[in-house]
């Protein structure tokens, strides 16, 4: 919202964030069109559009079709589903609301936890002539994971039950089982119908034994935190130096409530200032609240950088870390994977990390915690994150935008999770770094060499381990010193415990560059001879060394001649079912992008094949 909009409304009515949530087909989008007709907010070009598309989708004598007014996308209407969150605007005479209109089919808990996040009060809808369903559990579990502290529970339908009161109660008492292992704050229970009416603004006769507010008395006189009784606090995204004795530092307050001459404090460096002036778009202020955008100058002149957190300067429970515990949302197809590079992005910082432990994931219909090494789709799980670097964060209790964060798909960019932190684990900050006298360059220069990795990656039976085992030799013939590091038989031994499936070998491969760096720090020239079929570990394993020590030789041979060479008689076995998740036939091998080397070994010899990464290494001035 914009500044000027704001201050109009402070002095105006209440507004408030809704969320309705609630199976497909529990009557949301009819409820959100009765509560925008009964409120007067539907303007009569939507109404007239509303019912001649009531007779194109056939509402059965229905005058209007309230679900009409609301299932903004054309694709909804075809599948009879929702599938976005759209937003929605009314207002009664006390108070504005906005609704997030969530979907209710299961594959869409990403756009659920959307429209949670920044909401003030869930509405959660049941079908009276349906119950409690998985999804309600499901939308209940989320709403409670992000901080909804109100709730109403909108008992639908009770047309379709002939409002009967035993079945209303019954729905109570098992929601109740559910919710009492959540800490909703308010916990609100209404028999409505939306499609008539009853109890939405208009208490109505066919209700006779519900004497409670309506939904809309119910929205009206809920009592919501202020949010400006938090602790003030905003990342800095920029450092905004416009002239040379101009510096202000802008971004957009993340809680509380700033005042000019308040003494506040830069996180991580702790250095106090104090407020000097308040910029905003509509000019200089004396304060600003929460979710403005503004700029600050200070009194004197100290270190602020983009990503530091200006606080207030009370006690304040800011970590400055790299690791932390949190729940995390899952909401793409491609599976998580312990121990796969991933962007976490926060408000004020965007770092590489992983996660480095799935502690467990929680069975979203019986609230269990279970076992599991990965979670897919729509899966939560309880998780530990390691950052390549510290940043500054909260636990989602206490401050929700410095306590969240989005997961990036590193190539391709797309939103992989949601998560909100628990807090933060210490374990890295009692942990340093030992500098040993003798070091890498020493080591290298007694062994006559620069040290690196050959990293082959290939197919089984592409010839990844023929062609190593040559050039070792040879190698050692020129009395370089070396290691093979090689996947069979590392799988003996230090990787006995591991199997086929993706996590494995994001575990795998995560071990053996460790391992390999450590051999490179050793001064060794050190081959590296596994399938390694995914991109995301290659370019993790890149990355632990300096980039002229890394080497990739990509050993491109066809699946059809690995097939026919078959050495193991491996691919005979998963042709026959008889080996799961091998690579080329059921397990993904995704192709180097830009290897240093390319070796084709169906027209060539092996010979030749490790002749020409000797060439490689010699015009490098490796060896
Ligand atoms: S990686 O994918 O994790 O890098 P790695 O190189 O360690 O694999 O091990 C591959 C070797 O294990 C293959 O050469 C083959 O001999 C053996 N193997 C056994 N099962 C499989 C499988 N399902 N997929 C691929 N290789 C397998």
């Amino acid at each position: 919202m914009d500044l000027e909009a704001f201050f109009k409304n402070q002095n105006e009515k209440k507004q408030l964030k809704i969320l309705t949530c609630g199976s497909v087909d529990d009557g949301k989008s009819t409820l959100l069109g009765r509560l925008m007709y009964d409120s007067k907010n539907i303007y009569s070009d939507q109404l007239s559009q509303t019912q001649t598309e009531s007779k194109k989708y056939g509402t059965q004598g229905k005058e209007v079709d309230l679900a009409l007014l609301i299932d903004g996308l054309q694709a909804e209407r075809e599948q009879g589903i929702t599938i976005d969150v759209a937003y929605r605007y009314f207002e009664t005479e006390k108070c504005k609301f906005i609704v997030a209109d969530t979907p209710g089919h299961e594959e869409y808990t990403r756009n659920m936890a959307t429209g949670a996040s920044n909401s003030d009060i869930g509405i959660i809808l049941v079908d009276a002539s349906k119950g409690i369903l998985d999804q309600t559990k499901r939308h209940t579990f989320i709403l409670s994971l992000l901080g909804i502290e109100n709730i109403i529970v909108a008992i639908n339908k009770m047309d379709l039950i002939d409002y009967d009161e035993i079945t209303y109660k019954e729905i109570i008492r098992f929601f109740k089982l559910i919710s009492s292992q959540f800490n909703f704050k308010t916990e609100k229970f209404i028999p409505i119908s939306a499609l008539r009416g009853d109890n939405v603004f208009i208490r109505k006769k066919n209700i006779h034994w519900y004497k409670g507010k309506t939904l809309i008395e119910e929205l009206e006189q809920i009592n919501l935190v202020d949010a400006e009784e938090d602790d003030f606090s905003m990342p800095v995204q920029w450092v905004n130096r416009l002239s040379s004795n101009f510096r202000g530092f802008s971004g957009t307050i993340s809680s509380g409530k700033v005042k000019i001459n308040d003494e506040v404090q830069v996180l991580p460096s702790k250095q106090k200032n104090r407020i000097k002036k308040i910029l905003t778009p509509s000019g200089e202020k004396d304060f600003a609240i929460k979710d403005q955008a503004v700029t600050f100058t200070f009194d004197k002149e100290i270190d602020i950088s983009r990503g530091n957190l200006i606080c207030s300067n009370e006690k304040h429970n800011y970590f400055s870390s790299d690791q932390f515990a949190s729940h995390i949302i899952w909401m793409n197809k491609e599976e998580m994977l312990p121990e796969r590079n991933y962007i976490f992005r926060f408000i004020n910082s965007q770092i590489l990390g992983k996660i480095t432990d799935l502690v467990h994931k929680v069975n979203i219909n019986t609230f269990d915690k279970i076992a599991s090494k990965s979670l897919s789709l729509n899966e939560i799980g309880y998780c530990k994150v390691a950052l390549n670097k510290n940043t500054i964060f909260n636990s989602y209790k206490n401050n929700k935008k410095l306590g969240s964060f989005v997961i990036i798909d590193q190539f391709n960019n797309q939103t992989l999770a949601a998560g909100v932190i628990d807090h933060e684990l210490r374990r890295a900050s009692n942990i340093s770094w030992q500098n040993m006298s003798i070091n890498k360059n020493l080591r290298s220069s007694s062994n006559g060499q620069q040290p690196c990795i050959l990293w082959f990656t290939g197919l089984s039976g592409s010839g990844k381990s023929t062609i190593a085992n040559i050039i070792e030799q040879k190698l050692h013939q020129l009395g370089k010193h070396t290691y093979l590091l090689d996947g069979d038989n590392v799988r003996h031994g230090l990787n006995k415990d591991l199997g086929f499936t993706d996590t494995d070998r994001v575990e795998n491969i995560r071990r053996i560059a460790e391992v390999s760096k450590l051999m490179v720090d050793a001064g060794l020239i050190t081959i590296v001879s596994f399938i390694s079929p995914f991109k995301s570990e290659r370019k993790m394993a890149r990355a632990l060394v300096e980039e002229h020590e890394f080497i990739e030789i990509f050993v491109d041979t066809s699946i059809n001649e690995c097939e026919k060479r078959d050495p193991k008689g491996l691919y005979k076995k998963a042709r026959a079912g008889q080996l799961k998740n091998f690579t080329g036939i059921d397990s993904n091998y995704e192709k180097p992008h830009s290897p240093e080397i390319i070796l084709k070994t169906e027209n060539n010899n092996a010979e030749d094949l490790a002749e020409q990464v000797l060439q490689y290494l010699k015009n490098n001035n490796k060896i």
